[in-house]
């Protein structure tokens, strides 16, 4: 499998995810107006839609339909956009680009901003709940619930919670593990659960792939750290040199750059490794953990 096919298989699972988005988002010309414009805004044209690519990754891998991973993907993304947008608010991160383009509180307003991610969370969870999405109604539900449980005070919005007390502190590597593991790490991992979830994955298979998900979304943030340390704004589409401005512990801090390279070279053997039972099956989530690593933004 030469990077060429992953690159037409990830082009074409992008225009999937952005026309899927694009028909859940509400139409701007639908009151009211500025709230969906700023939804759209925030959500559609750009992003790497790695969280996607994984949903559909996974369930190809269980032979999902191809209308529950749409729903499922834009789910994740939907999410991922929400805390993208609260992120980049002044009472947290206070960044003023992202994606290329200036965040939705400095192109909108900070209440604009608030709203657009309470919208686009509930929005996730109605993408996700929609009828006959699942043979099985006690998988949807289950499905429901590990969205829920990623997105809130146990998952993503936990995490950011550490993160924000964590600012100007010497924390320590466990610590640090335990803040990316959730800020990042716990939606990558619904992602692929999610993906499973959509087909025929057996209890065997979604603890293999939940072992994956551990390590690939660990993985993620620790390359978002090493890129934000070294890249430049235009390459990233976002401010680079944020962590040191704001005085965040990452894993580039922790351990030094040379460090956390290593550590992510072992999360992606680890990552192959939980992969092995499944061979060529797995091998678009294979392609996409060494896309991870590999990536320039
Ligand atoms: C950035 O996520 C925020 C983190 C969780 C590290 P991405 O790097 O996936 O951002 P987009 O979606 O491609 O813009
Ligand atoms: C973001 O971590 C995690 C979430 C948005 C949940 P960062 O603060 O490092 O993300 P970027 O670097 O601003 O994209
Ligand atoms: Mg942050
Ligand atoms: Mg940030
Ligand atoms: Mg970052």
């Amino acid at each position: 499998m030469t990077d060429m096919q992953l690159s037409a298989w990830m082009r074409q699972r992008q225009a999937e995810a952005e026309s899927a988005l694009d028909r859940i988002l509400p139409d701007a010309a639908i009151a009211p107006q500025r709230l969906h414009e700023a939804m759209r805004y925030a959500t559609l044209g750009g992003g790497k839609r790695v969280r996607p690519l994984l949903v559909f990754a996974a369930g190809e891998l269980a032979n999902a339909s191809q209308h529950a991973l749409e729903q499922a993907a834009c789910a994740v993304e939907l999410i991922h956009a929400y805390s993208l947008v609260h992120d980049d608010m002044p009472c947290m991160d206070d960044d003023v680009l992202r994606r290329g383009k200036p965040t939705v509180h400095v192109q909108y307003d900070d209440a604009t901003a608030l709203l657009v991610g309470d919208a686009l969370q509930t929005l996730a969870f109605q993408s996700l709940s929609e009828t006959a999405l699942f043979d099985d109604a006690v998988r949807q539900v289950d499905a429901l619930r590990l969205l829920a449980l990623a997105s809130g005070s146990r998952g993503m919005a936990g995490g950011q919670a550490i993160d924000l007390e964590s600012v100007g502190q010497a924390i320590s590597r466990e610590a640090l593990e335990v803040m990316h593991l959730h800020k990042t790490g716990a939606l990558i991992r619904a992602s692929v659960q999610l993906g499973a979830l959509c087909g025929n994955a057996d209890p065997a298979s979604l603890a293999a792939l939940d072992r994956f998900g551990k390590a690939i979304g660990l993985l993620f943030q620790v390359v978002d750290d090493l890129l934000d340390a070294a890249a430049d704004t235009a390459t990233l589409g976002k401010t680079a040199g944020k962590d040191a401005a704001n005085n965040k512990p990452t894993y580039v801090t922790l351990l030094g750059a040379t460090e956390a390279k290593r550590l992510a070279e072992d999360l992606r053997r680890d990552a192959h490794d939980s992969l092995a039972a499944f061979g060529d099956r797995a091998r678009r989530l294979a392609q996409l953990t060494d896309y991870i690593v590999d990536r320039s933004f």
